[in-house]
């Protein structure tokens, strides 16, 4: 990890322990974490009931940057903002000035100058919203919805709240994340989650080419075989496989990997009976997972959509909190 990325630590907490930015879940606090969990709770009571909406960002302006595509994180990011009576901007990259030269500092100090409260960031590049966040200071929140390959926090943070939704105490859970890991800013950020809500079991299941770089400092379990990393899992949370980040081969056949590590009905015996299965989106149907499993009786992938509104709700409303 760059020296970038490890200011993302230093940045997100005022001197008063509160959320400035939200860049990262790695050195985030345990503490603040629950209470992002249980402010999500707040906006999301559970039995089924409808989102909570509230007037806690009346008259600030939220503004969506995504440089990479999104259905769920922009989209949900947008409802969050919305339901908190915020007025929300979506700056779409192939029609603004970016495609005349513009670069994506003078982007971003561009609205910094219109006084918006708020950037949600999508960037391809590791550490890019951190550089953002030391550039525009204290004046504006940044809030990385995914940043390459290393940190997508609110998606972090909304698995942990489905989680908790079905299995209380995470220090009784096995976790296993399985697919794609070398690639996936998903499961750097689960796996910092979960080790600071402590989870004692995350195991980490991959083939080879796809496995987590630095695993034995993340104190995670690896495993090659689907059988062995699942046995026995409260959790299953599989990956997409990220063609668009490969720059060499990886997966020699899709078939072979769909057979070795796609969770099919079959391929899932092993992990526990009540085991719910997870997917952050999208998916590549009959590749990483099968659709009758994506959305079988197991599954909690579309819960983990809806969650994902009132966990972005809770992370605005804290931040805005700090910030008064
Ligand atoms: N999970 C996720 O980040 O999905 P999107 O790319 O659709 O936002």
């Amino acid at each position: 990890m760059s020296n970038n990325m490890n200011k993302a630590v230093d940045i997100q907490i005022n001197p008063r322990g509160q959320l400035q930015h939200l860049l990262s879940t790695e050195g985030l606090p345990r503490e603040l974490i629950i209470e992002i969990l249980d402010r999500a709770e707040d906006f999301l009571p559970a039995g089924g009931r409808r989102i909570q909406s509230s007037g806690l960002l009346s008259g600030r302006t939220v503004m969506n940057l995504f440089f990479e595509p999104s259905t769920r994180t922009r989209t949900t990011f947008e409802l969050a903002a919305k339901r908190l009576s915020a007025d929300v901007l979506n700056l779409f990259m192939e029609s603004s000035s970016r495609t005349k030269g513009e670069t994506d500092l003078d982007t971003l100090l561009t609205l910094q100058a219109m006084h918006v409260d708020m950037l949600v960031i999508r960037h391809p590049d590791n550490g890019a919203t951190t550089e953002f966040a030391q550039a525009v200071g204290e004046d504006v929140a940044i809030l990385n919805a995914g940043d390459g390959s290393n940190a997508h926090p609110t998606q972090a943070l909304l698995d942990a709240f489905t989680i908790r939704r079905h299995k209380p105490d995470f220090t009784q859970l096995k976790v296993a994340i399985v697919g794609d890991v070398l690639h996936s800013r998903v499961a750097h950020s689960n796996i910092h989650a979960l080790k600071t809500l402590g989870v004692p079991d995350i195991r980490i299941v991959a083939p080879p080419a796809l496995m987590l770089e630095g695993a034995d400092t993340l104190g995670v379990q690896t495993y090659h075989d689907l059988a062995t990393g699942i046995k026995d899992a409260d959790v299953v949370m599989t990956l997409r496989l990220q063609h668009e980040r490969m720059h060499e081969q990886r997966v020699t056949s899709l078939q072979d990997y769909h057979r070795d590590y796609g969770l099919t009905r079959s391929n899932l015996a092993p992990a526990a009976d009540d085991a719910i299965i997870m997917h952050p989106g999208p998916i590549n149907r009959g590749v990483e997972i099968d659709p009758e499993v994506a959305y079988g009786e197991r599954a909690v992938v579309l819960e983990q959509v809806t969650n994902g509104i009132a966990v972005r709700m809770a992370v605005m409303a804290m931040i805005v909190a700090a910030r008064d």
